[in-house]
């Protein structure tokens, strides 16, 4: 029996795995995330979120293939890479590699020291580039990753802690394709972290449980632990957090970020969409002693690009998570 305080309710197995999927169709059709038939391509690090959304994508019946980024953090990748693969070969799913140190030369520890940014940094910038990179050159029509409804609850308590009024107009569950970017949704926005694990143990998925090490003691696992706290006197709070943003407070924002968009043009290395002459990846590349990849690997061929405007932070530092 599962108990879900939030909804007021217990649920036996079968029942459970049948909420599960109702919330995903939910946050797809009400956010029009992903429409049948569209290749949909699912950015995968062995933990339960992003198999989970993998595992709910694939028996909601969309084609759906996975995306695993070696990130050279040592043990921690060896295994999730493991978790992502195993998964993929069980159910004869396709799942795409790219490895940071093996492609590009560098891994997220030595890199972001080498660069002077902090992992976390590091990392989020190298993942979306890859991530954007390998949807528009295989041609996918849009990007999953498995944010949950704690992940998204924790930044947008962030953002509003600090008024990032700017980051607070566009923390939308879909980010539509433009600029040169794929469509890039999170379909499990109705699910909490708890929910997901469950998921994954009545499903038989065998997840990365340990966390990045990386990760420790960031600010933000601080706010999920205190959005935990509140949650625990007040169940249901998260969502109605959540929620009660998209619904009555994020439009009131789209003027900031709007007004966060600069001009943008084709990186004169990759040909990502950049502000400046050498895109954010290029140049962490460059300082963490990595190279761009040999000619006719893959990767190596610039992305053709579309229009040419996306926002300010996106450009310097990569936008949202
Ligand atoms: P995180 O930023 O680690 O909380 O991860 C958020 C989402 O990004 C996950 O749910 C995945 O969809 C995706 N992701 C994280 N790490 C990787 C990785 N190494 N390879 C592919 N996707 C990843
Ligand atoms: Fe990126 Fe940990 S997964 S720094
Ligand atoms: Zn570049």
């Amino acid at each position: 029996m599962i108990d879900l305080r939030r909804h007021n309710a217990n649920f036996c197995a079968e029942h459970f795995l049948e909420q599960c999927r109702r919330q995903v169709s939910k946050a797809i059709d009400r956010f029009e995330m992903i429409a049948q038939g569209e290749r949909v391509l699912v950015a995968v690090s062995g933990g339960k979120d992003s198999l989970a959304v993998w595992d709910l994508l694939v028996d909601l019946g969309f084609r759906a293939d996975g995306l695993y980024v070696g990130l050279g953090i040592g043990d921690y990748s060896d295994t999730s890479g493991h978790h992502a693969r195993a998964f993929a070969a069980e159910r004869g799913l396709t799942l795409l590699e790219v490895d940071i140190p093996e492609t590009y030369g560098y891994d997220i520890p030595d890199g972001s020291r080498a660069a002077r940014r902090a992992p976390c940094s590091a990392c989020g910038l190298s993942k979306r580039h890859l991530f954007d990179r390998a949807a528009l050159e295989h041609g996918y029509d849009v990007l999953v990753t498995g944010h949950n409804l704690d992940d998204e609850a924790a930044v947008l308590f962030g953002n509003t802690l600090h008024w990032h009024t700017e980051y607070l107009g566009r923390q939308l569950p879909v980010l539509p394709a433009r600029d040169g970017f794929p469509r890039k949704v999170k379909p499990l926005v109705r699910l909490t972290e708890r929910e997901t694990a469950a998921y994954c143990v009545l499903r038989g998925i065998d997840y990365l449980v340990d966390e990045c090490p990386m990760a420790a003691g960031n600010r933000h696992l601080a706010y999920k632990e205190a959005l935990n706290d509140i949650e625990r006197r007040s169940p249901g709070a998260k969502h109605s957090f959540y929620f009660g943003f998209l619904d009555r407070a994020a439009h009131r924002f789209a003027p900031d970020a709007e007004a966060d968009r600069t001009e943008l043009v084709p990186c004169s290395r990759c040909g990502a969409p950049t502000t400046a002459e050498v895109c954010a990846f290029c140049r962490l590349v460059d300082r963490a002693g990595g190279h761009l990849p040999e000619a006719g690997s893959p990767g190596a061929t610039p992305v053709e690009l579309g229009a040419t405007r996306r926002s300010r932070r996106e450009a310097s530092v990569g936008g949202g998570r």
